[in-house]
């Protein structure tokens, strides 16, 4: 795994007004990154099917005592991929990968925070379990440490080929009533709006490769015991895809986890109650 490119800033991320910078991995991918503040390293890894812009409250909350950086995960946002990474799919190792050689690039070689939100949760789980050494602690953000069920994983799949064919809108159709709880998309059609945007502006290719890699995730259950660096686990308390319970269950099998339930939230925490999500990572920043 090798990162080639020296970083070029090419261009400014629309939602964020950051710079995104470039750089070539693996020669088959541009990861696209923003980095934003000075102190202690904090990587933020996405969801699916999203980008950056998702944690763009927290970009600039912890930006005011971190060093933050925000890739975007190849395929997605700015990030590209290649034509056999949406035919085969893109392994949570390989996603890990990216996130290395985005800290490789900016020679950010002492252990940082890591923060994986739902699918950039199962991409941690990976990065923390393979390059222990590199992470000061971790952040758990409304995900899961189970594989999926076997209708899970033919629904991903089923997704995987007909996004092809019907694009992005239906993905957002059918995820958005699990994304964001009924009072958000009851009350605050900005919200409703921003995520629906993010999936519709998805890369079908990426939105195939993330699933079928996802289908093929691990189950990390009986790892957990052997990531002992703190972590802290959030989730929304009106969460229907990593329910509270589920999130309570990861965190006591952890040996060194806190658990912060965020209120008036879905699965979409960093958007549906950004202050709450950015507090919560603050404050378990300044305890280390
Ligand atoms: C996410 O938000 O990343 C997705 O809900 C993850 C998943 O599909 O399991």
């Amino acid at each position: 795994m090798t990162a080639r490119s020296r970083l070029a800033p090419t261009a400014t991320s629309a939602s964020t007004k950051k710079p995104m910078r470039y750089f070539t991995h693996d020669n088959d991918a541009s990861i696209a990154f923003v980095e934003h503040g000075s102190g202690p390293p904090v990587v933020l890894i996405h969801g699916f099917p999203f980008d950056h812009t998702m944690w763009q409250a927290q970009i600039d909350a912890l930006g005011t005592h971190c060093r933050v950086v925000a890739p975007d995960l190849r395929g997605f946002g700015q990030s590209t991929l290649s034509e056999s990474d949406a035919m085969d799919g893109v392994e949570m190792l390989r996603y890990a990968g990216d996130v290395l050689a985005t800290l490789d690039q900016l020679r950010i070689e002492e252990s940082a925070i890591l923060c994986g939100f739902s699918m950039g949760g199962y991409i941690l789980w990976q990065f923390v379990l393979r390059y222990p050494e590199r992470v000061r602690a971790i952040a758990l953000c409304d995900t899961r440490a189970r594989a999926d069920s076997a209708e899970a994983r033919a629904g991903r799949l089923k997704m995987a080929e007909g996004v092809f064919q019907s694009g992005p809108g239906l993905v957002a159709e059918a995820m958005l009533p699990k994304l964001l709880s009924e009072t958000t998309r009851a009350n605050r059609p900005e919200i409703v709006t921003a995520v629906d945007k993010m999936i519709r502006q998805a890369d079908p290719r990426a939105i195939a490769a993330a699933q079928r890699g996802m289908a093929r995730r691990p189950d990390v259950r009986g790892e957990l015991r052997k990531i002992g660096c703190p972590a802290l686990v959030l989730g929304g308390a009106d969460d229907a895809l990593s329910p509270p319970a589920e999130m309570r269950e990861m965190a006591a099998a952890l040996p060194d986890a806190r658990f912060v339930e965020i209120p008036d939230a879905g699965h979409m925490t960093t958007m549906e109650n950004p202050a709450a999500v950015s507090d919560a990572l603050r404050a378990f920043v300044k305890l280390l």
